[in-house]
């Protein structure tokens, strides 16, 4: 878990950082170190009660580690704790900050975005659907079934109706559904969601596009989830097509704490049109005095927000740069291999009925039994028993239905099902599928 590499680097890093305040006259913060370290071996203990988010044993929910340069970073700007609100606060952070949006623009095409971090996707998707609503007042947003809960949610604040576009017994967007919403003739935005969060599923971006762009619709891009597999080189053609057409919609969500290897609180919101930002506009008594040159405040609906952030963010892109081809791309193909290789496996295997194909790195399966409530004491009893035996996964609760088409063997008598459900988010689960599938197997020889 710990590579002692990783506490020198950060001790020559800060000593580096110190170099730049050597003019001040000598000041050095004084605290308890006893009781401090005391402290601190309470916290550890505390934090044992943690799934080992870090091993590739865990193959349960999108949790990924952070990549150390993002770590280290994000540890080391704590000495400074910039906020990123004004550049009174974060000048060096706010640039880093400036360049990390650029950088994330032109994965999509994009050469000059509009956009800024926030505390997650959620925020993230907030800030599109709220520029959504004011420049398509009154208008019904809608989004997937299998879109994220926070969409309804965020509408639900913001004051916006809000329809859920039913999906397909097998899981996808349903078109004939949307066809049907569009011609009420209300709607102003359609989300479309690049890495559902129960399946990874790519929704059809070509299709959504060609009928909201007839009719002036927007279109909003959640890919909080799978936005960085753009980079990915053996994505099959249905997922290429939706990513290459990612330049075309009017906002993206990407969260670099999902797939983009940072500590939690890292989103991302970008907008195609920068003249976007003058919803944004308001004056703050307190702060922006310090340069004439863009405060990050001014284009973000939260005020203080972690320099830390972007710091990390870009560390990361200087050791591993978010371009096609590179080691970060590379590994991001190893998931998708691992997503794949899993879901044969399962499916070669008696005792698993695999769902949809994976478009990236998320395999969910149900264990087999004669009917689906019986699969679904199954699936809960065989998450307990592969914990036990150190393999952690996560479960989805579905419409049982869906089952029909993906294991017509098993009877439905209830109205949802308890699957098993797997993110291989991290690249090395690819050469742990062998104890995974064995561990899963022995948990299967006890199920009753
Ligand atoms: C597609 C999608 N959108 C939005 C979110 C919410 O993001 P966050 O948890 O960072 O707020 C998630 C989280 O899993 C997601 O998968």
């Amino acid at each position: 878990m710990i590579n002692p590499a990783e506490l020198d680097v950060l001790r020559a890093a800060l000593e580096k950082l110190e170099t730049g305040f050597a003019g001040l006259p000598r000041f050095t913060p004084e605290f308890d170190v006893d009781a401090v370290a005391d402290v601190l071996q309470q916290v550890a203990i505390r934090m044992q009660d943690n799934y080992p988010y870090f091993h590739p044993l865990y193959a349960g929910q999108m949790l990924k580690p952070p990549h150390p340069v993002a770590r280290i970073a994000y540890a080391l700007s704590l000495w400074i704790n910039p906020n990123n609100h004004a550049l009174d606060g974060g000048r060096a952070s706010s640039a880093m900050e400036k360049e990390c949006i650029v950088e994330i623009g032109n994965m999509f095409g994009w050469e000059a975005p509009l956009g800024h971090l926030t505390g997650g996707g959620t925020m993230a998707n907030l800030e599109a659907l709220w520029i959504s609503g004011r420049l398509r007042p009154g208008r019904r947003i809608v989004a997937s079934e299998q879109a994220h809960y926070t969409h309804e949610r965020i509408c639900d604040v913001l004051g916006i109706p809000f329809t859920a576009v039913r999906c397909t017994p097998e899981g996808h967007m349903d078109l004939s559904h949307l066809d049907e919403l569009l011609n009420r003739g209300d709607i102003g935005t359609v989300v479309a969601t690049i890495g559902t969060t129960g399946f990874g599923d790519v929704e059809p971006l070509p299709d959504i596009l060609e009928r909201a762009r007839a009719s002036g619709i927007r279109v909003h891009a959640d890919a909080a989830y799978g936005g960085y597999f753009t980079l990915a080189n053996e994505l099959d053609d249905k997922a290429r097509a939706v990513f290459d057409q990612m330049r075309d919609v009017d906002s993206i969500v990407i969260d670099p704490h999902k797939h983009g290897l940072q500590p939690y609180g890292c989103g991302c919101v970008l907008f195609r049109d920068p003249t976007d930002g003058r919803f944004y506009k308001h004056d703050s008594p307190f702060t922006y005095f310090s340069s004439d040159e863009l405060h990050l405040g001014e284009i973000s609906l939260e005020c203080s927000r972690p320099g830390a952030s972007a710091v990390a963010l870009w560390a990361t892109h200087q050791l591993l740069p978010p371009l096609r081809g590179g080691a970060f791309s590379e590994d991001l193909d190893r998931c998708l291999r691992a997503a794949r290789d899993f879901r044969s496996r399962l499916d070669a295997s008696a005792s698993f009925c695999p769902l949809m194909q994976p478009d990236l790195d998320i395999v969910v399966y149900a264990v087999d039994a004669a009917d689906t409530a019986t699969a679904s004491a199954r699936a809960k009893q065989l998450f307990r028993f592969a914990a036990e035996d150190k393999l952690h996964l996560a479960l989805i609760e579905l419409p049982a239905e869906m089952l029909r088409s993906y294991a017509p063997g098993i009877r439905v008598n209830s109205d949802t099902v308890t699957c098993l459900r797997s993110v291989l988010m991290k690249p090395e689960h690819q050469d742990w599928l062998d104890p995974i599938m064995t561990i899963l197997e022995q948990g299967v020889r006890r199920l009753t």
